[in-house]
């Protein structure tokens, strides 16, 4: 046995491999472990980046990075921040979605924790067994609809541990206070339940009080060890997501991003588009194709932004409508869930959408039905019959399941749709003129929120911080953006998006009194000072 700690060459967090000094090599009983040479950390980047353009697929690129995460974690970071443009798709979606789906058979050593229910008494003792003891923030899981996959039991662990990770690359949350978790509270995907290498339990999942009570047992155990812990929900069923998000939401600090990331971002959306279509926030007038989780949450957030601005709660209602299988939510309906009944209108009932642009003339249409093709050109021509530049998201995911496509969007209105959707489509050329379509991605709004949260460690996470982070993405745009077709900003300067978003977020939280540390002097210069910087200390 060596008489150094040489276990520094094992430990992620204080890794340098070959960037490791003589001196440091002498220190720590390094020599000889290590090729003679010493590199800096840019060769060591060059390094990876040969490696990963060996690798044909994304698959193998991800379980490349996701080794080197677990060896090396300062030059995984540096190497991610380094283009985020090319390395976020490799780390996160689309590719965590097949890590995720692959999980039991490409699995190696994960950074995370796994809870399952048969240790629902001894939650604590699990979470102490985490080596970091100032866990702020946690991503969790129980893997039921992960992404447009659907359940994927304890493989859907991917999506926390690659949301943690763009906490870390997009916003620079630093990773030590991060931890992903799952809860195991069983799988109803018989493919899994039937594969010896389903790495969780192999019992159908529990519903019910049953689960509740193991989620109320995760959340108080998680706030007594970790006492200044954000939980952030994730991919969890709809019904679940909502009711969980409700029952917390004023006794920790606490938000679901599949709901309130997703409003934001489509806020921040409707907010650019009225900034540059020349009618302001409190005009805009938004229809819904879809009412489900979805658009409830971005509905619900949409009103809070009218009220912002103004309007009375009625007023904000009379500024949005749905429009669901069953054809557009009016009073008469009797089939509407409780959650839809305050979008639902005082109209005559409707089963043609393109016929209710005519009468509602919205400014907006929103597509989140997971109806590919339903924004069809009827659609689109009469959402220019009713506005000079009609904003149109088509949301649903994946590319297939899109209300229309970037092309028929511009195309069926002769270059005026102003274009944002759920899932990436390529730039449109429409008479000469190139279009960047937008894609309505929650990645410029959480890590930006959970850096604000984590610098001024706030009690509750609220939906006016959400509207705060919508109103500092929409304010990033430049008109030169928005005439090229952008309606969000570009992903390559992610980390600068999000500082600004957060500098708003923490200024609104030191204002509500939600705050837990003194407010400072200078905001900016407070949350620069907490940002993680992958480099060798
Ligand atoms: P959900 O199942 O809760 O709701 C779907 C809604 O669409 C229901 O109201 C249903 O009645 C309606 N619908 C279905 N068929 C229809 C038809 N033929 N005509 C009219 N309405 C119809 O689903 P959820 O969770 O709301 O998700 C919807 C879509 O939104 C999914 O594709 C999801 O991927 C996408 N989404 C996108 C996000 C993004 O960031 N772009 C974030 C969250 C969801």
């Amino acid at each position: 046995m060596s008489e150094f700690d040489n276990q520094i060459l094992r430990d992620p967090r204080r890794n340098k491999g070959t960037a490791f000094t003589i001196e440091e090599r002498q220190k720590y009983g390094l020599m000889g472990l290590l090729p003679n040479i010493v590199e800096t950390m840019e060769t060591q980047i060059r390094r990876v980046q040969i490696q990963l353009d060996h690798f044909e697929r994304p698959i193998q690129k991800y379980i490349y990075l996701t080794a080197l995460l677990d060896s090396n974690e300062t030059l995984f970071f540096k190497t991610i921040i380094s283009d985020p443009a090319k390395y976020l798709p490799l780390v996160y979606t689309p590719t965590v979605g097949e890590a995720c789906e692959r999980f039991g058979h490409i699995m190696r050593q994960s950074r995370a924790l796994f809870i399952s229910i048969d240790q629902k008494d001894n939650i604590k003792a699990l979470l102490k067994n985490w080596p970091v003891k100032d866990v702020r923030f946690t991503v969790v899981t129980d893997g039921e609809r992960i992404l447009g996959l659907g359940d994927l039991g304890i493989c859907g662990i991917g999506i926390p541990i690659g949301k943690l990770i763009l906490y870390t690359s997009c916003a620079g949350v630093p990773p030590e206070h991060t931890l992903p978790i799952v809860l195991d509270a069983g799988t109803n995907n018989e493919t899994f339940l039937n594969d010896p290498l389903y790495p969780g339990l192999k019992k159908k999942r529990v519903s019910g009080k049953e689960f509740d009570d193991f989620v109320e047992a995760f959340v108080s155990a998680i706030n007594e060890v970790f006492p200044k812990i954000c939980i952030q929900w994730e991919d969890f069923a709809g019904k679940d997501a909502i009711r969980i998000l409700e029952k917390y939401r004023d006794k920790v600090s606490t938000f679901n991003d599949d709901m309130q990331g997703t409003a934001a971002i489509a806020t921040a959306g409707i907010i650019t588009g009225s900034r540059f279509s020349g009618k302001s926030f409190r005009e805009q007038r938004i229809l819904f194709f879809g009412a489900g989780a979805a658009a409830f949450g971005i509905a619900e957030m949409l009103v809070h932004k009218f009220q912002k601005d103004g309007l009375s709660k009625e007023e904000a209602l009379q500024n949005v409508w749905m429009f669901d299988i069953n054809g557009l939510l009016v009073r008469s309906r009797n089939d509407l869930a409780d959650y839809q009944k305050p979008f639902a209108h005082d109209s005559e009932p409707s089963n043609d959408f393109a016929k209710s642009i005519l009468k509602i003339k919205p400014t907006a249409i929103i597509g989140v039905s997971t109806v590919g093709g339903a924004f069809n050109q009827q659609v689109i021509e009469n959402m220019c019959a009713v506005n000079e530049r009609p904003v149109i998201f088509p949301y649903s995911n994946p590319t297939s399941r899109s209300e229309c496509t970037a092309e028929q969007a511009y195309t069926w209105s002769k270059g005026k749709a102003i274009f944002a959707s759920g899932s990436p489509f390529a730039p449109v050329t429409f008479e000469g003129k190139i279009f960047r379509p937008g894609q309505g991605n929650n990645v410029y709004i959480f890590p930006a929120v959970g850096l604000a949260i984590f610098a001024t460690e706030a009690k509750r996470v609220t939906d006016e911080m959400f509207v705060t982070a919508a109103e500092a993405v929409a304010e990033q745009i430049t008109e030169e953006n928005f005439a090229n077709g952008l309606i969000y900003p570009l992903i390559d300067n992610i980390l600068e998006v999000s500082y600004n978003v957060a500098v708003k977020v923490a200024e609104k939280i030191f204002e509500s009194g939600l705050a837990s540390v003194k407010k400072p002097a200078d905001i900016r210069t407070f949350i620069k000072s907490k940002m993680y910087e992958p480099k060798y200390q």
